[in-house]
């Protein structure tokens, strides 16, 4: 399984990715946060610049954010593995118009409590999809019991379609065990220790 690290949780988050630009972390996971679709902010324009700009891995970005066309404009030239937005804001069908001008896979993101069939008509259209282990808003948190099973149902439905799978939110080393998946991001099990090699290898059960 690949590894996405999220450096939500890094009280220094360029020095986190300067760190982890020595490690065999797959992707670093970009986190951005309006205070609208989810209740905390994080990353500005400004900061996703200065952090691509660091960042020698593969950049999965994930969009918490109500208009994420309000940032796409000015970072489009950014050159990023994925670029995920939620399955719950307005407006999605032309965010992924706009997406599809973009070169990158387009990732579309589902809370916890969302009904997994409303992702069927967005199937052809997508990527990647990101299966939210915990409600989105703060790193930390615990991994979400149900989640193995919706993940089952997901694969069932996309068993026919080029579509990689990746899981969101409180992955540990026991955790991981859990989620049949192809990426797995983690933040807080990496970032709050010094050896983040170290917590990779765990995870990727090396
Ligand atoms: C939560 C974020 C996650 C978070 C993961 O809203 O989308 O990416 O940073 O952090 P952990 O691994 O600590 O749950
Ligand atoms: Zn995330």
């Amino acid at each position: 399984m690949k590894i996405s690290t999220s450096i939500l949780s890094a009280n220094d988050r360029i020095q986190a990715i300067k760190k982890l630009n020595n490690t065999n972390t797959d992707y670093i996971h970009f986190d951005v946060m309006d205070n609208k679709f989810v209740p905390n902010q994080s990353l500005s324009i400004k900061e996703i610049i200065e952090y691509a700009n660091v960042c020698n891995k593969k950049i999965d970005i994930h969009f918490m954010v109500e208009e994420p066309l309000n940032y796409l404009k000015e970072i489009k030239y950014i050159n990023f593995h994925n670029i995920t937005v939620h399955l719950e804001i307005d407006n999605l069908e032309n965010v992924i118009k706009e997406l599809k001008k973009i070169n990158t896979k387009i990732g579309l993101a589902i809370k916890p409590n969302t009904d997994i069939n409303l992702l069927d008509k967005y199937l052809n259209d997508i990527d990647i999809i990101l299966i939210m282990s915990v409600e989105p808003g703060f790193g930390g948190q615990k991994f979400i019991e149900n989640t193995p099973e919706r993940i089952k149902i997901i694969k069932e439905k996309i068993k026919n379609k080029n579509i990689i799978l990746e899981v969101d939110g409180g992955i540990n080393n026991e955790t991981i065990k859990l989620v049949d998946v192809d990426i797995a991001v983690a933040g807080s099990y990496i970032i709050n220790a010094d050896n983040y090699q170290h917590q990779i290898d765990l995870l990727k059960g090396e």
